[in-house]
């Protein structure tokens, strides 16, 4: 089987901003930056997003491409080049990503199945009749929420099915530009309502104190490496579909900089709002389940502005599992042979039924997100780091970045990734524990 690659650095690109906007962006950017000192937030934020985070993100994708492998591959290389033998190690230290992304997609799968059903609550206009906080408290957690999964893992299934370029890539680029769009009319709506004013001092109006307390800058850390998808799997399997003459480190820039405004619009388009209407900001599953419908209840014309909000929701969603569900798809058909049509429907019925007992119980559901998120992914990430730079070897590791790019790296870069950015990385891990998650 030939391997496919993106059409372009375009596809690419949009494939990888794709994967990085996700609910962190939406559920917890804004939150963190109003609650963590507003503007005073994106100084560590933008300090670590890109001149942290993004070297992970060189890192795995140059570590994809050069292998043309996902994780699995890649690392049974890397191993076997350096010592023969070694190749079944490389290759079980390579699943533990591959796993640690598919956790993140079994629950990552069924937050898509409540956004499509808020999706077509706000369709039906029956924000206007129902108790709002009441309501989700009693649909997650049930049984009621298995079917809207079960269109989740479809819709993921469908596009992965198509492929790399005819599924991922293309539904990237119908996505990601109607993304944007809606949350920039989003935001116009949003900081045009009498009483935005409070929403946009909450969010702006830096509060250097902030700085100097540890947890802001944990906080930024944490979010820096989930919201570019680090773990090890996901962007190194897409960069093993990107095309040797893709600038590694231009194209970096440029995810990282569309994610960080994808970031700033939604909080744009949320908290002004929000605060419009005297409700509280929060995080996570409340803001968007809880708080957001409530906005678009009480918000003139909001039958349309929530219908738009939840359509970017989903897209938003979409375009990020389908990059967790990849690197396993990947990993089956290179190791065993199995056709995408196969691997895809058996790794899409696993996922589902792994999380049935998660559809059921909001305490197995956080239990398994948890696992996922604090412990396995920033396992997977720093892993990924240590073979590419420590044992690939940072001088290759550079010139694979390097290669084909306008700008490159200096020999500095080396000892740079080698230690300060492993070291980082190893600290996320140990954060994400010690704080019980910070992605
Ligand atoms: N990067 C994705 C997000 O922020 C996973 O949700």
């Amino acid at each position: 089987m030939k391997r496919e690659r993106w059409t372009g650095k375009m596809g690419f690109i949009l494939a990888s901003v794709g994967s990085a906007i996700g609910l962190g962006n939406i559920w917890l950017f804004s939150w963190r930056m109003g609650a963590y000192g507003g503007a005073a937030f994106l100084i560590p934020y933008l300090l670590f997003v890109f001149c942290i985070a993004s070297v992970g993100l060189m890192e795995e994708w140059a570590f994809g491409r050069s292998q043309r492998k996902g994780a699995i591959g890649a690392f049974k290389n890397v191993f076997e080049s350096k010592k023969a033998g070694t190749g079944a190690l490389g290759a079980a230290l390579g699943f533990i990503p591959v796993l640690a992304v598919f956790a993140v997609y079994i629950f990552y799968a069924i937050v898509i199945g409540w956004l499509l059903k808020y999706f077509v609550l706000s369709v039906t206009g029956a924000f206007s009749t129902m108790n709002i906080p009441e309501y989700f408290g009693t649909f997650t957690g049930t049984g009621e929420t298995i079917g809207w999964h079960a269109a989740a893992v479809l819709g993921t299934m469908v596009i992965v099915l198509f492929g790399v370029r005819k599924g991922i890539e293309k539904a990237n680029k119908i996505m990601m530009p109607v993304l944007f769009s809606i949350l920039v009319i989003l935001l116009i709506r949003s900081v045009t309502l009498p009483g935005a004013g409070d929403g946009l001092a909450y969010m702006f109006v830096p509060d250097w104190a902030k700085l100097a307390e540890t947890e802001t800058w944990v906080m930024a850390l944490g979010q820096a490496f989930f919201t570019l998808s680090l773990g090890g799997a996901t962007m190194l399997v897409y960069g093993s579909y990107a095309r040797d003459d893709t600038d590694i480190p231009s194209a970096s820039m440029q995810t990282v900089l569309f994610n960080f405004i994808a970031s700033l619009l939604a909080a744009f388009a949320i908290i002004p709002a929000v605060f419009a209407f005297d409700l509280d900001p929060a995080a996570g599953p409340g803001l968007l389940f809880v708080t957001i419908p409530n906005v678009f209840d009480q918000m003139p014309g909001g039958h349309i502005f929530g219908i738009l909000f939840f359509l970017s929701v989903v897209f938003a969603g979409f375009s990020s599992s389908v990059s967790m569900l990849e690197p396993a798809v990947e990993g089956f058909m290179d190791k065993l042979g199995m056709s995408r049509t196969w691997a895809v429907i058996v790794l899409s019925l696993v996922a589902f039924v792994i999380g049935l007992p998660l559809d059921t119980s909001m305490a197995r559901f956080g239990l398994w997100a948890d696992i996922a998120t604090v412990y396995v992914l920033p396992f997977g990430a720093l892993v990924s780091a240590v073979v590419f730079f420590w044992i690939f070897g940072a001088d290759n590791a550079r010139a694979e970045i390097n290669k084909n790019a306008v700008k490159r790296f200096g020999k500095w870069f080396e000892p740079y990734a080698k230690y300060v950015f492993v070291s980082v990385a190893l600290l996320v891990m140990i954060l994400n524990i010690a704080f019980g998650g910070i992605g």
